[in-house]
């Protein structure tokens, strides 16, 4: 005997199409008949450029939210010994913040269940990263992660197909269809595998700028209040930082290189942005999850979150004391004249990044681990004649073609005095329920 469906698919459409809001039962109905295939992906495409082009209401995405979270597991972390705390950041060009954030926060005793992705497009993602390191497995089980969050308190690992499968689907869907860039789908699927993930406080690092997914700050900021409402609405302590991602995030680029300077972060030296958005982040996730007072620079300096870290990486099958992989290939390109470094644009370093090698552009693609930039100047910084300014590396050497191609106006060197444009600071604001 056939299910007869409560809904037919093509009236849900023409309502969003036409500016309808939805209602809750027909959004439950559609994410679990799209999840158990009676909703084809071309109906459930037009869908999301019905939703791209006229937006949701607050309710209609928190229905969304939480339709997706119901078409899979929920995660209990309530068990453990120690409070959680997570942090997701919308992604950027050297953003590898979650590598030095997670053994940090850990070392004051929070737990960390940083269940992660990997890169699409010029953005990295941070199980590429530290899957550089000989032997470091991203894939664990529930019981292990379990073990180890009680254990040591940081996990990076990879996110189960079992938290929220409809957003799994519908995100494949959003990324061939030119609708991800909606707020409302970017909000709900975010927020639908945090929630499910069951952390009890959450920071979101929600970028904006040329190397951002949304380039605009006010998109962004609206992006960042929906996160806030829906986490709230959910029990979730959630605040989120507004950041820049106008320039590159720290000197590396790809993937080994910014586990490299990951380790120098925790070593207590790297450069000041990624420290200053590491400590700030920390300091949130500290502060949500009871800490007010957490001396964070100090356990940076003394080697607290370094310990977390090794013993975080040698859980997950990782040697912390294996070289990290060098590509064969080196291009170092060098300053052209005396002068200020004025302006260095991360979009296209990111996307050069890739052309070498350190991004993938389809899902079943490997990336080199090895390949990426190192920047030896940022904005602001004098440059004389024949200094290095960044130095590209890849395996196959046919590759450094394509990336300058990238690098074309990214980056430009003016006389001593010129105004820079460094993008401005890198903290802009702070976003609460
Ligand atoms: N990351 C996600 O998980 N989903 C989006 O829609 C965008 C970024």
């Amino acid at each position: 005997m056939s299910t007869i469906e409560p809904f037919d698919t093509v009236d849900l459409i023409r309502a969003k199409r036409d500016k309808h809001p939805l209602s809750t039962e027909q959004i439950n109905w559609l994410v679990d008949a799209f999840t158990r295939g009676y909703v084809g992906d071309e109906q459930m495409a037009a869908m999301a450029m019905a939703i791209f082009l006229n937006g949701m209401e607050r309710r209609e995405i928190k229905d969304l939210t939480l339709a997706m979270i119901e078409s899979g597991e929920r995660m209990d972390f309530a068990t453990l010994s120690k409070p959680t705390a997570d942090k997701h950041s919308t992604g950027g060009v050297g953003d590898k913040i979650t590598l030095p954030l997670a053994p940090l926060v850990a070392s004051f005793g929070v737990a960390v269940p940083q269940l992660s992705g990997r890169g699409l497009g010029h953005t990295g993602g941070t199980l590429d990263k530290l899957e550089s390191i000989p032997g470091w497995r991203a894939s664990l089980s529930n019981e292990e992660l379990r073990e180890q969050l009680e254990s040591i308190g940081a996990v990076i690992c990879a996110a189960g197909s079992g938290l929220a499968p409809a957003d799994g689907k519908l995100y494949s869907l959003r990324d061939i269809t030119g609708t991800v860039e909606a707020i409302p789908l970017i909000a709900s699927s975010i927020m639908s595998k945090k929630i499910a993930e069951g952390t009890s406080a959450l920071v979101l690092d929600v970028k904006f700028g040329s190397g951002a997914f949304l380039k605009d700050i006010e998109q962004s900021r609206q992006l960042a209040e929906t996160m806030v409402a829906l986490g709230t609405d959910a029990g979730v302590t959630t605040t989120a930082l507004l950041t820049n991602m106008n320039v590159p995030l720290g000197l590396a680029i790809g993937n080994a290189n910014e586990v490299r300077e990951s380790v120098e972060v925790l070593a207590g030296g790297g450069p000041a942005d990624v420290v200053e958005l590491t400590v700030a982040l920390a300091r949130e996730m500290l502060e949500s999850a009871g800490q007010m007072e957490a001396d964070v620079e100090d356990a940076l300096k003394d080697g607290r979150a370094m310990d977390t870290w090794r013993a975080m990486i040698s859980a997950q099958g990782g040697d912390p004391d294996a070289p990290l992989p060098v590509a064969r290939e080196q291009h170092v390109v060098t300053a052209d004249r005396d002068g200020v470094l004025v302006e260095q644009h991360a979009l296209p370093f990111g996307i050069a990044a890739w052309r070498l090698g350190a991004g993938r552009a389809r899902k079943q693609d490997p990336v080199q681990h090895s390949a990426g930039i190192d920047l030896h100047a940022k904005p602001g910084d004098a440059v004389k004649k024949g200094q290095p300014l960044f130095t590209l590396s890849a395996d196959e050497p046919a590759r450094f073609e394509r990336a300058l191609e990238a690098l074309e106006g990214a980056y430009s060197i003016g006389d001593e005095g010129s105004q820079v444009n460094d993008g401005g600071p890198l903290i802009v604001d702070r976003i609460t329920a």
